[in-house]
């Protein structure tokens, strides 16, 4: 059956690769990591060596172009995503890329247009839109049990950039240091952004924010000195949704609690339901509901079903939530339908409030979506 397995290339031997893409990959028995790239050759020998990837390469425009590899799966630093995934998309390949696709939100809309005019299926790395949990959730609100939605509330914030010794990634950094950059508002904010319009079942219409530097000095990877890095160590916004829903979201590198940090809160008129994405315990995540009869919330078991092939929650969040969504990227791309939640397209939109956010921030006002150029 090795013929039918779709087969993978994998762009980018780092950290997040070797601790969620392969191992996804790896677990699901309809696919074949083929290949894998890396611009520092000895790193993708050593990852490929260690997944029993059978080849490996430092040249990426090589392994987009072979006819041979059915799904490009990027896992690079965030600047090169845009390259990399219309390289993809121009070469047929269906493709994965880690966020952000772009950071101006209509290049984004226009890669998906490309894809779907090409038949192809595109998926962005929305970790938190596929755990156990949220799934769950999802689940319970369409059957009804929160009724009609009010309120959303989200977090993502941990404290692993308190001290400013430990290392942000150079792609992190910004030249222009005479204002205070979107940094965790785009990385962090666009998990929670996601969840927020996915679970309310409308989009953004209005925004208004705030962001600040707390930590002038910074390290990055490679050099030990401390650098101005005036990017936006926390930031909090306010959103209205299309259906009348109110919300808001907070994400930050430096307040106090374990990573990943993303929370998710939704209010009705039926129930309400908080789900905590925060490994704590050993445990990755935890689901608490509450009705008006019972406003207590109590933590609930997340139904089997909702776990990936093998996962249970004691696994490592990074492996179990990423299972669950390559998992769901296979069954689109199989399904040769319509399937293919969390694609380019939401990439756009959670990409397009991002802009939004920073524009309210910059110009101090409300900002209404969609923005000029949007869907
Ligand atoms: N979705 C999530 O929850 C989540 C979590 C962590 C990281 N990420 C994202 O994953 C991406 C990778 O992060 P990381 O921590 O693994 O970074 P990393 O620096 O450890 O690894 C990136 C690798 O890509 C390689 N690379 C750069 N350009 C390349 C190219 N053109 N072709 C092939 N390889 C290339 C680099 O040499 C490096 O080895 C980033 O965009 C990051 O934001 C997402």
């Amino acid at each position: 059956m090795a013929a039918s397995k779709l087969r993978i290339g994998v762009l980018g031997a780092g950290r997040w690769a070797n601790m969620a893409h392969i191992p996804g990959w790896k677990r699901d028995p309809r696919v074949e990591v083929v290949a894998l790239c890396d611009v520092e050759k000895a790193l993708a020998q050593e990852m490929a060596q260690r997944f029993g990837i059978p080849e490996h390469t430092d040249d990426w425009q090589g392994l987009i172009a072979r006819p041979d590899i059915d799904v490009i799966d990027i896992v690079t630093p965030s600047n090169t995503h845009q390259e990399l995934a219309a390289a993809a998309v121009e070469a047929g390949k269906h493709v994965l890329s880690e966020k952000p696709v772009a950071h101006d939100f209509r290049e984004t809309l226009r890669l998906d247009a490309e894809a779907k005019r090409k038949g192809l299926k595109t998926k962005l790395g929305f970790t938190f839109r596929h755990t156990p949990g949220v799934r769950y959730a999802k689940s319970l609100i369409d059957q009804g049990f929160v009724g009609r939605p009010f309120i959303f509330n989200g977090y993502e914030q941990n404290s692993q950039w308190l001290d400013p010794q430990t290392p942000l990634r150079r792609s992190q950094m910004r030249e222009d240091q005479s204002m205070v950059q979107v940094v965790s508002l785009e990385g962090y904010g666009a998990p929670i952004i996601d969840i927020g319009r996915w679970w309310v079942g409308a989009g953004y219409s209005s925004v208004v924010g705030t962001m600040r530097n707390f930590i002038p000095e910074r390290r990055v990877w490679g050099s030990d000195r401390l650098t101005p890095m005036n990017i936006d160590d926390g930031d909090v916004f306010v959103a209205e949704f299309g259906n009348g829903v109110i919300g808001s979201i907070q994400t930050s590198f430096v307040t106090i609690g374990n990573f990943p940090g993303v929370e998710a809160r939704i209010f009705g008129d039926k129930g309400a339901i908080i789900c905590r994405m925060v490994e704590e315990f050993g445990i990755a995540e935890t689901i608490k509901l509450a009705t008006p009869d019972s406003v207590e919330f109590k933590e609930v078991e997340i139904p089997r079903k909702f776990y990936p092939r093998e996962g249970n929650p004691k696994e490592s969040w990074r492996s179990l939530f990423y299972a669950n969504l390559i998992e769901d990227f296979i069954d689109d791309i199989l399904d040769g339908g319509d399937r293919n939640q969390g694609n380019f397209a939401d990439g756009a939109a959670v990409q397009e409030v991002i802009n939004a956010v920073e524009l309210s921030i910059r110009q101090r006002r409300w900002v209404d979506l969609p923005l000029a150029g949007g869907a």
